[in-house]
Formats: C-alpha cells, sequence, structure tokens
C-alpha cells in the first residue's frame, strides 16, 4: 500500500534518566498508512522512545511533531500554557496502547469507548457510538459491547482497548508490547486484528518480540540497541538477512531455540530465519 504524508518526526531524541543515558539521539519518521516496528534487547529503549514520542516520557533533548503539530525537549520543566496545549494535541493525534489494557473496570465495554472521544474531543454521543460500535465490531467484539471488562478474557480486552484507541481517531496507533501480558492462546487473536490494522493501511508503531508478526505486518522494522537505531528497513532485510552484525546476533540469540540458520552459510555470514508457519525457509532461501 502506497505511504502517505509523514505523520511522525521524531528528531535528534536523547533521554537521560539520573546518569542513564537511555536514548542516545533517535530519529524516527513514521509516514500515514505505514507500520513500523520496534524491536530490541530488553533495556534498548524501545518503550522508553514510545513514551517520548507522545510525552508521557519527557525527552532530554530533541522534538517530537505528529501530524504537524510540533514539541521541543523541555527538561527543565518550564513549560508553558501553549506547550502543555501542544502536548495535549500530540496526545490526541497519538493513541497509545499498554501491555495491561488500562480499561476503566467500572464502565462497559462501550462506555470504555465513548469515555475519552465524548469527553476529551467532545464528540456528540450519538456520534461516538456509532464509531465505537463500528470499531468493536472490526475487533469482532460487538456482542460485548455491555460487558464490564471483569468478564473479558485478556485478548478481548486487549481488543476493546484497541476499538476504544480507534474510537478517537487517532492518527498514529503506538503499541507497547500489546500481548506480552496474555496467556500464548490468546495472543494471536490480538495479532490478528493489529495485522488487520496494518494491511488496511492504519498507521502504527509497534514495540514487539513477535518476530514473525513484525515479519507479516510491519513495512519497516527498526532494530534498537543501546538507545541507538541500529539498522532499519523492511523486515525481509531486518529480520532474514540483516546488514548489521549487532541485528545477526540479536536475532541468532532470540530466535535460538526456535529457528535455524541458512543451509549451507558458514558461520559468519549463516543468518536467522524466522520460523513462520512455513513461510520463514522459503522466505530465507
Ligand atoms: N522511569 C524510569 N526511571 C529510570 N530508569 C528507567 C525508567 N524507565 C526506563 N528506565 C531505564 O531505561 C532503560 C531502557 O528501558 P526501556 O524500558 O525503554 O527498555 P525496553 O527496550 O522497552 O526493554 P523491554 O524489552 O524489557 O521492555 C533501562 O535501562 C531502564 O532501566
Ligand atoms: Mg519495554
Amino acid at each position: 500500500m502506497a505511504l502517505g504524508e509523514v505523520v511522525v518526526s521524531a528528531t535528534g531524541i536523547e533521554k537521560y534518566f539520573g546518569e542513564n543515558h537511555v536514548l542516545r539521539g533517535v530519529d524516527l519518521e513514521v509516514r500515514e498508512r505505514e507500520t513500523v516496528m520496534l524491536i530490541g534487547r530488553s533495556g534498548s529503549g524501545k518503550t522508553t522512545m514510545l513514551r517520548c514520542l507522545n510525552f508521557l516520557e519527557e525527552p532530554t533533548v530533541g522534538s517530537v511533531e505528529i501530524d504537524g503539530v510540533r514539541v521541543e525537549a523541555d527538561p527543565l520543566h518550564q513549560r508553558s500554557r501553549a506547550h502543555q496545549e501542544q502536548i495535549r494535541q500530540i496526545r490526541l493525534r497519538a493513541g497509545m496502547l499498554f501491555q495491561d489494557f488500562n480499561l476503566f473496570p467500572h464502565m462497559t465495554v462501550l462506555q470504555n469507548c465513548i469515555e475519552a472521544p465524548t469527553r476529551v474531543k467532545g464528540l456528540p454521543k450519538g456520534q461516538a457510538v456509532e464509531l465505537a460500535e463500528s470499531f468493536l465490531g472490526k475487533v469482532g467484539l460487538l456482542e460485548k459491547r455491555d460487558e464490564y471488562p471483569a468478564r473479558l478474557s485478556g485478548g478481548q480486552k486487549q481488543r476493546v482497548a484497541i476499538a476504544r484507541a480507534l474510537t478517537m481517531q487517532p492518527k498514529v496507533l503506538m503499541f507497547d508490547e500489546p500481548t506480552s501480558a496474555l496467556d500464548p492462546e490468546l495472543v494471536g487473536e490480538v495479532l490478528q486484528v493489529m495485522e488487520t490494522l496494518a494491511h488496511e493501511g492504519s498507521t502504527m508503531i509497534v514495540v514487539t518480540h513477535e518476530m514473525s508478526f513484525a515479519h507479516e505486518a510491519a513495512d519497516r522494522v527498526v532494530f534498537m540497541e543501546g538507545g541507538v537505531i541500529v539498522e532499519e528497513g523492511p523486515p525481509e532485510q531486518v529480520l532474514v538477512e540483516p546488514n548489521q552484525e549487532a541485528t545477526r546476533q540479536f536475532l541468532r540469540r532470540f530466535l535460538g531455540r526456535g529457528a535455524a540458520s541458512v543451509p549451507g552459510g558458514t558461520g559468519e555470514t549463516a543468518m536467522p530465519i524466522l520460523s513462520t508457519g512455513g513461510r520463514g525457509q522459503g522466505t530465507a532461501a
């Protein structure tokens, strides 16, 4: 699918937690309809990067522009009201999904979905309900509209959280390991919804450890290590034939148990390949 205008543009993002220099100059551009997956080992800065994009974390250095709203880092916290408003505008444009869903337990599925659109965006209730129902239908949960979250499975909760985020009609959806809190048998239904969104042209940034999902659904994979982007490109490059030794090492270690190397490769050039439902070997060969 053809990509559109640049929606997200982060420039020179650095982040310190005390002495800990966690992000060391990250530039990231995401275009309309593009799905970008962030991968890398634990502690490489993926979550921090995502949180810096919508100012859940304050970048120490750099700037973020989302759909024309630009905010500079303000490490001394001298934000004016105008700056605060810009951050609010950024958050309206960048919907964030978390591992633990964050649904309101005292509200039904439908109420969860219409709360922010009506209160934060001022959408008329009827319109919010219409949108919410269409997105609940999209994630396959319209029949649960009057149910409370406690009566849903983890996979259903995360799908509701996705419908809720979509009802805000953000320019970009950002996911931080959306399936990592789920029992293995519930992971697939959530990834399926996300893959559909990706193929239908949603703009998404996804932190994930699900490599075969990244392989199927990403337009671009970004590999981070030590707070910088080491390599980025189409999944066939980054996940199958990476250019950088660091990427190869990560994939080898990551896929160690389930993956093989390209038959006939030497120790040095053997590539990690993905054991994804029949595609892995063929893709790598
Ligand atoms: N709120 C915080 N305060 C202090 N240090 C933090 C905070 N959040 C993250 N860090 C540190 O920043 C570094 C990067 O963490 P981050 O959570 O971004 O990694 P990650 O790539 O998302 O890892 P994982 O795959 O385990 O989720 C780590 O060293 C972590 O300890
Ligand atoms: Mg993380």
